[in-house]
């Protein structure tokens, strides 16, 4: 039999260096000949896609209820853990998917103040059942995540991202949001220092895999149970 398929996300606010960390991983997992399918949310799939582009750049989206941009984020994600997650799960690959639906749970229920419960329900909906087996959260002080993100958005083109254009207050509640989440589902999340320089930040998540699941440890060879 192959090996067990793992599920990895990543969480926390702009700036905190997810897919800096992810693109490390995934070489590293590769290294060690494991199938590794990289993700991003909303997005990585034909629909996803489409719906990033609305959701972030499209110029409709200045009107956008609260409601509208939750039911869109689970679209995206529906789609995602259907046409994509599962099966690739099934191979036996692990899957590193830069945010899932903790990021619903913080920015809409938390920093939009729509109603957890139905924010949990609607999340429900959209992952069926499927939930990762870790979550790393970056946590980074939220003012310096803007001040990261300023400078990654000076130095590329395209267009403004509508959703990295709110205020500093939206941005502290995310962090708070995170930090809380991840204390109450404690054996799901790990909390990454992301103030740490980019080596040691990927140290520390290798330390996670070698303690969680045996990966890259003296145990490799045994492969991921
Ligand atoms: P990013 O992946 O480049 O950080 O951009 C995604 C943006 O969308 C980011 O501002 C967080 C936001 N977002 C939500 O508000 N809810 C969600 O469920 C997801 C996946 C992302």
């Amino acid at each position: 039999m192959g090996q067990a398929g793992l599920f990895i996300t990543f969480e926390g606010s702009e700036g905190c260096g997810k897919s800096t960390q992810i693109r490390h991983l995934s070489q590293f997992l590769r290294s060690l000949e494991r199938e590794v399918v990289m993700l991003r949310e909303p997005g990585a799939t034909p629909i996803g896609e489409s719906i990033r582009n609305l959701l972030q750049y499209d110029a409709s989206a200045s009107a956008m209820t609260p409601e509208a941009e939750l039911f869109l984020f689970a679209a995206s994600r529906a789609q995602l853990v259907r046409e994509v997650i599962r099966p690739a799960l099934a191979r036996g690959a692990v899957v590193l998917c830069d945010r899932f639906l903790d990021s619903t749970t913080v920015y809409q229920g938390v920093a939009r103040a729509l109603d957890s419960g139905e924010v949990s329900r609607i999340n429900d909906v959209a992952v069926g059942g499927t939930l990762p087996d870790l979550t790393l959260l970056l946590d980074l002080d939220a003012a310096e995540g803007r001040r990261r993100a300023a400078t990654r958005a000076a130095t590329t083109t395209g267009p403004t991202d509508r959703m990295e254009q709110e205020q500093e207050s939206f941005y502290e509640a995310v962090r708070e949001g995170y930090l809380k989440l991840a204390a109450e589902q404690s054996g799901r999340f790990v909390v990454v220092d992301a103030s740490l320089d980019e080596e040691g930040v990927e140290s520390a998540i290798r330390k996670v895999l070698r303690e969680r699941f045996q990966i890259g440890g003296e145990e490799e060879s045994h492969g991921i149970h």
